[in-house]
Parts: structure tokens; sequence; C-alpha cells
């Protein structure tokens, strides 16, 4: 399981059930601002959805098919990342990302997108990074830049937000060619790559292959 503590205030670590009240409050309370491009939010209404969707992110987990982090900063629940899906077969992360509105603006989010970055090109052994943003949400935009990713393509009508369609920038990022930069990766992970069951399973070589 991915954690990682990235300085004495800010620690990511998987959702777990116990956690669905803290997740709960974080989206209640930040409902207004969070919809503006957040699809799930209006489906938020009480803590058993919140439970729910910590229930699918611990199954998606176990199976590898994707995988969610907390964020706590100064020991509070801020947001949450991850890839919403891993397709192992070709290696491709799609990490997606979102903060409560009172910790953005503060650098957390770029930190916690490098840490779970390079966690997918040292130890998932991924090879492309695959990260979407409505091209109207300019805040959300800048953070790929800033990390290297380059845009690709956009994807017409790419979501349906409430009430309209939105298209999305298509960012990406390849995993660098030298293995040195990434060259830690620990055997806990590799015990939750081959843990792996799913149809993919042929399709991935173990890690470190
Ligand atoms: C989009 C979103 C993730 C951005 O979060 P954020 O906290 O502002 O992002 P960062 O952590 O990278 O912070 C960047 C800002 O912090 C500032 N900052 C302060 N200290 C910093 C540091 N040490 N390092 C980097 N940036 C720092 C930067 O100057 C930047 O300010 P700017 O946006 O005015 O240029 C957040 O607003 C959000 O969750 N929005 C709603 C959901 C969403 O849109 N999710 C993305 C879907 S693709």
């Amino acid at each position: 399981m991915f954690s990682r503590k990235l300085n004495p205030g800010l620690e990511l670590r998987p959702l777990l059930p116990d956690d669905a009240a803290a997740l709960f409050a974080v989206v209640d309370a930040h409902r207004a601002s969070l919809r503006e491009w957040l699809p799930w939010v209006d489906a938020t209404q009480t803590v058993a959805d919140s439970a729910a969707y910590i229930e699918g992110t611990v199954r998606d987990d176990k199976e590898t098919r994707a995988f969610t982090c907390g964020i706590w900063s100064m020991g509070r629940l801020a947001g949450v990342i991850g890839h919403n899906r891993i397709d192992w077969a070709n290696r491709v992360g799609f990490p997606a990302y979102w903060i409560a509105p009172d910790c953005a603006g503060q650098g957390i989010m770029t930190q916690c997108c490098r840490a779970v970055i390079e966690h997918a090109f040292a130890e998932l052994k991924l090879r492309q990074l695959v990260v979407a943003v409505a091209t109207g949400n300019l805040r959300a935009q800048k953070i790929p830049l800033r990390l290297g990713f380059k845009q690709v393509s956009t994807l017409k009508k790419a979501e349906w937000l409430h009430d309209h369609h939105v298209d999305h920038y298509i960012y990406s990022l390849a995993a660098p060619n030298t293995d040195r930069r990434y060259s830690a990766f620990s055997a806990s992970v590799l015990g939750f790559r081959l843990r792996q069951a799913s149809t993919d399973r042929q399709a991935t070589p173990p890690v470190g292959a």
C-alpha cells in the first residue's frame, strides 16, 4: 500500500472505512466550490455515500485497478489523490486529484502529485501518465504543466458536468528514459503488484522484469 510522509505536516495514505465521516465532512463543507469541476459532488449526500466510495477504492486498490490516497494536511483530511484507473496492459496511469479550497494555493497538490508521479514510474513501473483537465479549469491546468506534462490533445465533450458537457485538455508525461533517477523500489510494492488479480495479469510483466 502506498503511503508517504511528504513533510512533517503533510501525508498521503490510503483511505480506510473509518475515514468516511472525515471525507464526507470535507466534501459537505466545500460542496459549492468543489462541484464546479467535480461531477460526483452532488451525489455525495451522506456519510454512507462517502463510505461506499471508500469501499470501492479499497476494492480497486486490492485488485490494483486504481489507487486512491487521502491527503492529510496538519492531521486533517484535505483532499484525495490517486489514479482513476491503471491500464496495466499498456502501463498507463490516469492521475486525478482534488483538495479543499481552504488548503489550495499552498503548493500542497503539486507536492502530492510529485510523490504520486515518482511512485508511478519508480515503483509501479508505469510508462506513461495521462491527466485530463476541463478546458475551463485554469487552476488545475497549471499542475500538469508545472510538473512537465505536455498537452497532447483536446477531447471534445469529454465529460458531463451537471447540466452541460465540458471539453478536456489531455496532458501526458512519459517515464524518464533512465531508471537511475527512479531506481529505488520497495519489496512491499512488489508484493502489491504481484497480488494483482485481474485479466490484465497476462499482459503485465512482473515488476522489475
Ligand atoms: C485544481 C486544484 C487541485 C489546485 O490545487 P492547488 O492547491 O491550488 O495546487 P498547488 O498545490 O499546485 O498550488 C499551486 C499554488 O500554490 C502556490 N504555491 C505556494 N507555495 C508553493 C510551493 N511550495 N510549490 C508550488 N506552489 C506553491 C503557487 O504559486 C500556486 O498559486 P497559483 O495557483 O496562484 O499560481 C484545486 O484547486 C482543486 O482541487 N480544485 C477542485 C477540483 C479540481 O479541479 N481538481 C482537478 C481536476 S483535473
